[in-house]
């Protein structure tokens, strides 16, 4: 299980995350909603301590996760693996090798700028891409791969890290509806098939509906709901995106996908070179 208490996060003047206190247990699937700038990455990015929290305690399985320094704190973001919007792969190399890379947190210095990984862990990487539909991709060069196989791909990266936990940071914001559907079930089946635990930001409050067991919905650094989808009605939705949730819902009945606040332009897919 995972706790927070009273979680906090400041940036200077801003607090984009204020007292949060709430817990997830083991296996859960959440979906983390809110408009832009309301705290979502944020509060993601305080559980793997990319953000340092400014106030206030997280818990896993009990032990202090605020507290981890050093090597403990790598091997808590080891466990934490992390899905991001623009995939983080390294475009150059082949699938496989970005897949292993999962792997370097169990390897010395040396072994890992070598890039020397046993039979043992590639074959558990193909197991992995496999999982993701993605084996016969392995020997590709990743930058000629669609953006929703390159999701697939981060997500067998994730795999083998062999977390605890996947966080994902809008892991669909820049592919299209079909390649957005494989990768949400791909997550799904994660969650489901191995039990793990799956916390996800979605800007589309259908697929948070779809796909999560609870949703977690943000205002201006303030969790204002939580609950399950069916609890989640349209009035507490509007309520949670404010006043720009009209254009937003009046765009959803014309449109597949409801994507309030996100008047944002969508980056591009592109992958790290
Ligand atoms: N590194 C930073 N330095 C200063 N302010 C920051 C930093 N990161 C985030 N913020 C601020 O914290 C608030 C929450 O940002 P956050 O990125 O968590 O929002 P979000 O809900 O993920 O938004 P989006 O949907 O656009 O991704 C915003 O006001 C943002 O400007
Ligand atoms: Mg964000």
């Amino acid at each position: 299980m995972l706790e927070f208490n009273d979680l906090t996060k400041a940036f200077h003047s801003t607090t984009a995350v204020k007292p949060a206190t709430f817990t997830i247990p083991d296996g859960q699937m959440v979906g983390i909603i809110g408009r832009s700038g309301a705290g979502k990455s944020t509060l993601l990015r305080m559980i793997n301590r990319l953000n340092e929290p400014t106030g206030g305690q997280m818990l896993f399985q009990g032990r202090d996760i605020t507290a981890l320094r050093g090597r403990e704190l790598r091997q808590w973001r080891n466990e934490c693996a992390m899905v991001f919007q623009q995939f983080n792969l390294v475009g150059r190399l082949n699938v496989i090798t970005n897949v292993m890379s999962g792997r370097l947190f169990h390897h010395n210095f040396f072994s890992s700028m070598a890039g020397v990984f046993s039979e043992k862990e590639r074959a558990f990487a193909i197991r992995a891409l496999d999982r993701l539909g993605m084996a016969h991709t392995a020997l590709q060069q990743t930058d000629t791969l669609s953006g929703g196989q390159m999701q697939r791909v981060a997500i067998a990266r994730a795999l083998v890290q062999e977390p605890r936990i996947m966080l994902a940071d809008e892991p669909i914001a820049s592919l299209d509806p079909l390649n957005a559907k494989v990768v949400m079930d791909a997550l799904r089946a994660i969650n489901q098939q191995d039990g793990l635990t799956v916390i996800c930001n979605l800007h589309t409050l259908d697929t948070a509906r779809q796909y999560c067991d609870r949703i977690i919905g943000m205002q201006e650094g303030v969790i204002v709901f939580d609950g399950t989808p069916k609890e989640l009605t349209d009035k507490a939705a509007r309520e949670i995106y404010g006043a720009e949730a009209e254009d937003a819902f009046s765009e959803a009945m014309t449109s597949t996908a409801l994507r309030p606040g996100a008047q944002r332009a969508q980056p591009e897919v592109r992958v790290v070179n």
